[in-house]
């Protein structure tokens, strides 16, 4: 192998004068050795997918704003599993994009046992009971105005909205999710939703708290995928967190872990890994980061103009995820990386 190294001298000394003999080229300078002392990695099993469902039947939609990503019915969603429990991804994260007319003020559609998130949930365990089903609790695909809680006279109200979302849990569980992903911000959820779980016989149904989600504007596509871009009125300011706060961050996963969650999740991931890395520091727990809609779209956006190598900004960001701390990451990419790494 060729040496990198010639010996020459700049501004009076040589360089191993300058670096006391210390050479960082000489681990990277063949692919073995990189190989060797790599510290993080990413497998298949750091990967949870997120997918779109939408009634009917044999039927997919694009998603403009999310290229590669597609609604689609639960009999379709089965298969899509299937193959996403063949590549080896451990968990899948349901969203559902509900038909117009079943939104309303309060988004009571969420109490319905047979509302679509419960369909798709109650296929996939009976068709692919090997993949985890983790749903989403929140409000905002069924309310009329996309808000994740009630909205009354321009305030959306806490405790009632913590109250359903618990309701709503108990009906998730009993159609089979494996984890509760309580996706709101509302104060005291945690804690409702263990209760309840716990009252119904659902003691072994985890709950991973959105713990620090931020008022983001990296979740623009999602609001295409779900069928909210119209309607949402305002902002999500009263109840996601400052993209300026960090000790607010901690307090709230504090909060969420005294109150009953399993796992904790960041939201969006790339922009806030500082705040992956100081939850992992500080609790220990399983730590997730979601990378949101936007970091996805952005990414094949430039892909698709020919700016970045798509697949190798893929893998980039879903490594660095793990160089942050995290156990595992929600990321529209999941079938691509995972297809990626099986080779
Ligand atoms: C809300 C929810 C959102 C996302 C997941 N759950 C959007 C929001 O809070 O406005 C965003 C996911 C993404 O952007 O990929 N329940």
């Amino acid at each position: 192998m060729k040496s990198s190294v010639e010996k020459r001298v700049a501004g009076g000394r040589d360089v191993d004068e300058i670096t006391g003999g210390r050479r960082l080229r000489r681990m990277r300078k063949a692919d073995w050795s990189r190989r060797l002392v790599q510290e993080n990695q990413l497998t298949v099993n750091d990967l949870i997918w997120p997918v779109f469902i939408i009634d009917g039947e044999n039927r997919r939609e694009d998603i403009p704003a999310m290229p590669g990503v597609q609604r689609v019915t639960i009999d379709l969603l089965v298969r899509e599993a299937e193959r996403a429990a063949k590549l080896g991804i451990p968990s899948i994260a349901t969203f559902p994009n509900v038909d117009l007319s079943l939104r309303d003020d309060t988004g009571s559609a969420i109490l319905d046992p047979d509302n679509l998130i419960n369909r798709a949930t109650r296929a996939l365990k009976a068709e692919v009971p090997e993949i985890g089903v983790i749903t989403d609790v929140a409000l905002d695909p069924f309310t009329s105005h996309g808000h994740d809680g009630i909205l009354r006279d321009g305030i959306i109200v806490n405790d009632e909205t913590v109250e359903q979302l618990a309701t709503a849990a108990v009906h998730q569980a009993a159609a089979g999710a494996d984890i509760i992903a309580p996706s709101d911000m509302m104060d005291g959820r945690v804690g409702a939703i263990r209760d309840a779980l716990d009252a119904n016989g659902f003691a072994d149904v985890a709950i991973m708290s959105y713990a620090t989600k931020f008022a983001s504007a990296f979740y623009g596509p999602y609001r295409e995928a779900i069928g909210t871009q119209g309607l949402l009125k305002g902002d999500k300011k009263t109840y996601y967190i400052d993209p300026a706060n960090t000790d607010e961050a901690l307090r709230e996963t504090e909060q969420d872990i005294a109150e009953g969650a399993d796992m904790v999740m960041v939201k969006p991931g790339l922009p806030y890994l500082d705040i992956v890395w100081r939850l992992k520091e500080t609790f220990q727990l399983p730590t997730f980061a979601y990378q949101v809609s936007g970091e996805y779209s952005m990414i094949k956006a430039a892909s698709a103009n020919g700016w970045i190598d798509g697949e190798r900004a893929m893998m980039e960001s879903l490594l660095a995820f793990k160089r942050a701390g995290c156990d595992g990451i929600l990321t529209y990419f999941a079938p691509e990386a995972a297809e990626r790494l099986q080779g």
